[in-house]
């Protein structure tokens, strides 16, 4: 059966390169349908599109779409990919923050397809800071951003911002179309972000994880048809569309949360930077300078459980065990000797020195097995996350 991809088109003089993104598409085999803008309108006529897509173009969110009173849930449920190409700014604003107030910003909304935006608009706009943001904020809500190219811009100027060749969009989509769905049926486990061990009301111990190497694998595991939980330390992501996610902040709240998941898990991927240790008599009150000094001055510490030899020790047959190292040096020594003290099947090293790995958006590993060890170039998370998943499943 041939797929869909619904291609938003917003208003930007790059709109001309979609109508090439369509041909390819179509090429392809893909059926191609467009729900554009009422900005969008003011470049290109709709009726191009609907020459070249041969189907209905959608643009007003009233407008009235015969047999089809509810439209945007309609188009939303059609599509196996929302591609939105060209997105302005002004758009991708509007997805970061929830906004839906034209046809195709409630369709992306309501949409429970894959979504890639391919943005374009003057290199300033691109680069200003709230666009950056913008699309930090829904890179981790797992849709995908095939980047803008450098070079000479409509406006005149020159810079980062140019709409992606259209051949590089066929790719994309393709490819995105073509994921994989190897973890259908299948339950999976992860771990994120630190674990926070109060001293007294107001202070703890922790570690900059930021959660994004561990929100990265949720999402892609869930994006290849896995039932997934989450578990995860406090972090400043927001919670991931289509899965449970379990918060906690100690290191004893992530192993009742773990226990609880772990027996029906097929895979359990514990990124995770879970603290060693605990203060041992943490005080409920603020403890005082001048007046708590021996109290705040010597911290006793108690080890914290293992969450993931813990889990490992009762590894059922054909349960698959993933622990991360974070290492500055020795990382294939270190992960070796982790693989074997913590029973896991694969342990997954990442260099954190030099702003590697923790709170970055790309990171840097090798994949250690009992069968061998996997370098990695340096990678985006999202990719990452992918590339873990491919070697687990062989
Ligand atoms: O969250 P980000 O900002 O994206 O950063 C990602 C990351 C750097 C935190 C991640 O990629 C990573 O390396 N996570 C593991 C960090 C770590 O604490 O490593 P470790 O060597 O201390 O622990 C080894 C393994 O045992 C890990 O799988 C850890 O989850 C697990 N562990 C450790 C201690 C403990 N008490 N319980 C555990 O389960």
């Amino acid at each position: 059966m041939s797929r869909t991809v619904l291609i938003g088109v917003t208003g930007c003089v790059a709109i001309y390169k979609t109508c090439e993104v369509i041909r390819g598409l179509q090429k392809a085999g893909v059926r191609a349908k467009v729900v554009m803008t009422e900005s969008a309108t003011h470049f290109i006529n709709p009726t191009l599109f609907r020459s070249l897509t041969r189907e209905p173009v959608a643009v007003g969110l009233f407008d009235d779409a015969p047999g089809d009173p509810i439209h945007h849930i309609s188009l939303a449920k059609e599509a196996d990919l929302f591609l939105i190409a060209p997105c302005t700014a002004n758009v991708i604003a509007k997805m970061a923050h929830g906004i839906a107030d034209d046809l195709l910003t409630t369709t992306a909304l309501a949409t429970t397809a894959p979504i890639v935006i391919a943005p374009a608009m003057n290199v300033n706009m691109y680069e200003n800071a709230a666009t950056q943001l913008n699309m930090e904020t829904l890179r981790t809500r797992g849709i995908a951003f095939i980047d803008a190219e450098s070079g000479y811009l409509a406006c005149g100027d020159e810079g980062k911002g140019r709409l992606a060749d259209p051949a590089v969009i066929v790719e994309a989509v393709l490819e995105r179309l073509d994921a994989k769905r190897d973890l259908e049926g299948k339950r999976v486990l992860v771990t994120a972000g630190p674990t926070v061990e109060p001293i007294d009301a107001v202070r703890f111990i922790s570690n900059p994880s930021s959660g994004k190497m561990g929100f990265a694998i949720a999402a892609a595991a869930h994006e290849r048809g896995a039932d997934v939980t989450l578990v995860t330390g406090p972090v400043a992501l927001e919670d991931l569309p289509g899965m449970e996610t379990v918060h906690v902040r100690t290191a004893c709240e992530m192993l009742e949360a773990v226990d609880a998941a772990f027996d029906k898990a097929d895979i359990a991927i514990f990124t995770a930077a879970v603290s060693d240790y605990r203060p041992a008599n943490p005080s409920g009150c603020k403890l005082k300078k001048g007046r708590d000094d021996a109290e705040l001055s010597t911290i006793q510490l108690v080890e914290n459980p293992d969450i993931l030899a813990t889990m490992s020790s009762r590894k059922r047959d054909g349960q698959v065990v993933v622990g991360f190292a974070a290492e500055t040096d020795d990382l294939e020594v270190n992960a070796r000797e982790k693989l074997a003290k913590k029973n896991a099947d694969f342990i997954v090293a990442n260099l954190v020195s030099h702003g590697n790995g923790f709170a970055a958006d790309e990171n840097e590993a090798t994949i250690v097995s009992k069968d061998g060890a996997k370098p990695l170039n340096r990678m985006a998370k999202g990719q990452l996350a992918h590339r873990i998943l491919d070697e687990l499943l062989g």
